[in-house]
């Protein structure tokens, strides 16, 4: 396999792929668990290619998936493009620290949505479990939690 790019090299954790469960809610929602699983991968360019599945966790059932890029820059900022399968797409910019292994990621744009106004996602890789948060705002709701989940190495 390509050598990985220096851009990318700070988060050079994150390759591979992570298993593991999360839990959803919102006031508007019945509260929900589910499996998931993430996968990181590179061609030696200066980019994370992101694919991302979520499964009922009684019947196996396919719930969310979306896809997208990673872009880190030198300078400790990054930007993400996710495509979901709901249609809905995010172009989210934030900060990445390579020492303590946490990314924050913001809305720059959401489009495709009807309800969804901002996302904000928080990944902290802790003791090797990989672990996220989610929140949005909705056109009714203010920024709160939609999604955490805690994934392990497979
Ligand atoms: C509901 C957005 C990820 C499962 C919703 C709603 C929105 C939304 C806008 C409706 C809330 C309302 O009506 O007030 C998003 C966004 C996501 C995301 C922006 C990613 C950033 C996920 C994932 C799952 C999931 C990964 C499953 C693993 C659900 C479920 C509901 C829901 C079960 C309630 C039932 C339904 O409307 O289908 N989501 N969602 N969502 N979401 Fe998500």
């Amino acid at each position: 396999s390509p050598a990985v790019h220096p851009a990318i090299a700070p988060l050079s954790y994150l390759l591979g792929s992570w298993k593991g469960q999360g839990e959803g809610g919102f006031p508007t929602i019945n509260s929900f668990s589910y499996g998931e699983q993430l996968h990181f991968s590179h061609s030696g360019k200066p980019v994370i290619a992101y694919t991302q599945k979520t499964w009922k966790l009684n019947s196996g059932e396919p719930m969310h998936a979306e896809s997208g890029f990673w872009r880190p820059k030198p300078d400790g900022t990054i930007e993400v493009v996710i495509a979901q399968s709901t249609g809905l797409v995010e172009v989210q910019k934030g900060t990445y620290n390579a020492e303590e292994q946490v990314i924050n990621l913001q809305t720059e744009l959401v489009g495709n949505a009807s309800k969804v106004k901002e996302i904000t996602r928080v990944f902290r890789l802790v003791d090797g479990e990989l672990s996220y948060e989610v929140q949005m705002a909705t056109n009714l709701n203010s920024l709160q939690p939609h999604l955490k989940a805690s994934l392990k190495r497979v």
